[in-house]
């Protein structure tokens, strides 16, 4: 199960106006991400070596969005996944607490319709939805069950839900190489790219401390969703988990 790693996080926080601690408070998440939202898309493409855009591409497909069905993309940040979305012909509204994430995803996507809110208290009604998503959004949501029952609570009964997260590598050696890389090359990245190299701390500590595969499936029944299954992707670096609401 997921691990709450205390670290010297809160210290950190304390030191910094710009990342967040392990024991993650909401308002400290939002700012964060409110400082790096400029670069954001940026930053990821540099980190993840491009991988983010086949990772966005497979998440598209299992999502499926089309013309009549309508898509929640919740802690949608810039909108880039929710711009696929909306781009295959859906209903899309992109959801995230970070007015700075939704403001630069404004402006990025025009027309595009972002909304701030949050992910545990969604401002929409029950079973509004066919599919409800989320991107690298979960592992940042303080409080995982509470999103993921708000989450199932606007998606109509046959309507799903298509999560994709950082993982745990499968391959021992690959694990280990990846650990490594984002304990040294992270930080020399995030610093090039990123306006906020703090956060980029906090990013690698989270993806360390989060569910693995099966767990984070264990989790997502135990939030109500049924036939919960999941795929690696790139060994395991991300994990597409899907499940139904029934
Ligand atoms: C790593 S970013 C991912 C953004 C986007 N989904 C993507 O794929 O690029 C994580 C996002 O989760 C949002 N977030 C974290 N906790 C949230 C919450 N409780 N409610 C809404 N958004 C939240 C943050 O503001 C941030 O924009």
């Amino acid at each position: 199960m997921k691990r709450t790693l205390s670290l010297s996080a809160q210290t950190e926080v304390e030191n910094s106006q710009h990342r967040a601690s392990l024991e993650k408070k909401p308002h400290d998440v939002s700012k964060m991400f409110d400082d790096v939202a400029q670069h954001y898309d940026l930053t990821n493409t540099v980190l993840t070596g491009g991988l983010v855009h086949v990772w966005r591409k497979v998440t598209r497909e299992a999502v499926g969005a089309r013309v009549g069905l309508k898509v929640l993309d919740v802690a949608c940040g810039t909108g880039a996944s929710a711009a696929g979305y909306a781009a295959d012909g859906a209903d899309v509204i992109g959801c995230d607490f970070s007015p700075g994430m939704i403001a630069r995803g404004r402006e990025l996507h025009p027309g595009l319709d972002l909304r701030v809110g949050d992910a545990t208290a969604l401002p929409f009604a029950d079973e509004a939805f066919d599919v409800v998503t989320i991107s690298y959004g979960l592992r940042n949501v303080v409080d995982t069950q509470a999103a993921l029952r708000d989450m199932l609570r606007v998606t109509k009964r046959g309507g799903k839900i298509v999560v994709a997260e950082f993982s745990q590598p499968t391959n021992p050696l690959f694990r280990a190489t990846y650990f490594e890389f984002m304990r040294l090359g992270m930080p020399l990245l995030s610093t090039i790219f990123s306006s906020d190299a703090p956060a980029y701390d906090y990013l690698r500590e989270s993806i360390q401390a989060w569910h693995s595969q099966k767990d984070l499936a264990a989790v997502m029944h135990e939030a109500g969703w049924r036939s919960v299954e999941y795929k690696n992707l790139t060994n395991g670096i991300v994990a597409l988990h899907r499940a139904i609401r029934k």
